[in-house]
């Protein structure tokens, strides 16, 4: 087994330290930035469907569901189609509607969660093209879609998803892109601006990581902690989502993602000197919205830790703790944005003791409903 981790004490950091080169594999002979060209056949193979889809709709669960939340994000900016995120057990059992020509993007790590599973079947008898964002190949979703694309990033053992999500979100953006530039929506420059941006993740991913020293510091102060509430605008609310997923999931400590402005009509009734206020506020186009909400919760005595952009002077100034990352276009930020957030739950799990690996009452997949 120590053979297997790499010399990693956990199968958890041992992926989290692979997604340089999970991401490098997921774009390898799909992205080219030089010549501007994204090949992905399952794609290509239903461009009509895509460009003139009424609708998407992603179906996921869990941390899948997050990199849906972000898809929505960039699909909308990108491609201006209307999209909608479901969790696939709420959709399953509601009877959605489907409208014709409505086309269902079903994510998933393992291939086998039983609702997305049922919900794409559901979806596949009322007439919806089904295409599948998924890493485990051959798997019962995989073969059940009509088209699909994988995202390459290898066996995942740890059982809270890390490299399989960033591989979930550079696929969703080739696709958003491919999809942009033939329908239209993107022009030129921007393509091609993203195209670059999007090539230069992994070595930015490397960076973030030859700073995994400075997290673990953080989780020893924040460790103790009851309650975390984190926050995030845009790209990165999703972001702040799947950072309150690693925390429970792997430390057992209760924690809220919210969207940073949405926190005064409820969380704010939380925030004291007691509790950790996770700011994902990378510089983006709701920067100086995010600086406010930071200054809502300095005025009532929270404890702000901040994943901030390496330019960045002011939020620094204002926050207890800030983690910096480099800096990237808001569409590909999450991809940066994210591993402090799986660093801090993987440090702090281990600093209480547990074993990250193998986090009670979960699984890896959830085959049952
Ligand atoms: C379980 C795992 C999560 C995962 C979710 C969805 O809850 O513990 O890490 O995000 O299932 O799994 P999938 O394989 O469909 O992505």
């Amino acid at each position: 087994a120590a053979i297997e981790k790499g010399g990693y004490d956990h199968f958890m950091i041992k992926e989290i330290h692979e997604q340089p080169h999970t991401i490098q594999d997921c774009l390898r002979g799909r992205l080219d930035p030089a010549a501007g060209t994204i090949t992905m056949a399952g794609v290509e193979n239903h461009l009509q469907q895509l460009i003139n889809a009424p609708r998407i709709i992603m179906v996921a669960c869990g941390t899948s569901w997050h990199a849906g939340l972000v898809a929505e994000y960039v699909f909308e900016e990108l491609c201006r189609i209307p999209v909608e995120v479901e969790y696939a057990s709420e959709f399953r059992y509601r009877n959605p509607i489907i409208h014709k020509g409505d086309v269902i993007i079903a994510i998933s790590q393992s291939g086998e969660t039983a609702d997305t599973l049922v919900a794409i079947d559901r979806a596949k008898e009322q007439g919806a093209t089904i295409f599948g964002i998924v890493n485990a190949v051959g798997s019962s979703i995989a073969r059940l879609s009509h088209a699909g694309a994988y995202t390459h990033a290898g066996p995942e053992i740890g059982v809270a998803s890390t490299k399989a999500f960033t591989a979930q979100l550079a696929v969703l953006t080739m696709m958003a892109l491919k999809v942009a530039a033939a329908k239209g929506t993107i022009d030129v420059k921007r393509y091609q601006h993203l195209c670059a941006e999007l090539a230069a993740i992994p070595e930015k991913v490397a960076l973030v990581l030859q700073k995994a020293a400075d997290v673990k510091k953080i989780a020893a102060r924040y460790k103790d902690a009851r309650d975390f509430l984190y926050l995030g605008r845009g790209y990165n609310f999703p972001v702040a989502l799947e950072g309150a997923l690693k925390l429970k999931e792997i430390s057992y400590i209760h924690a809220e993602g919210y969207p940073a402005a949405e926190m005064k009509h409820g969380p704010i009734a939380l925030v004291d000197d007691q509790l950790p206020v996770v700011f994902v506020a990378t510089k983006d186009s709701y920067h100086e919205k995010i600086v406010s909400n930071i200054q809502e919760i300095k005025a009532r005595k929270g404890i702000v830790l901040a994943i901030t952009s390496e330019s960045d002077e002011v939020i620094p100034a204002m926050a207890d703790d800030v983690f910096a990352v480099p800096e990237a276009d808001e569409i590909v930020a999450p991809m940066l944005s994210v591993i402090p957030l799986q660093l801090l739950s993987y440090y702090v799990g281990v600093a209480k003791g547990f074993d990250v690996d193998k986090p009670r009452n979960l699984a890896k997949s959830v085959t049952v409903e």
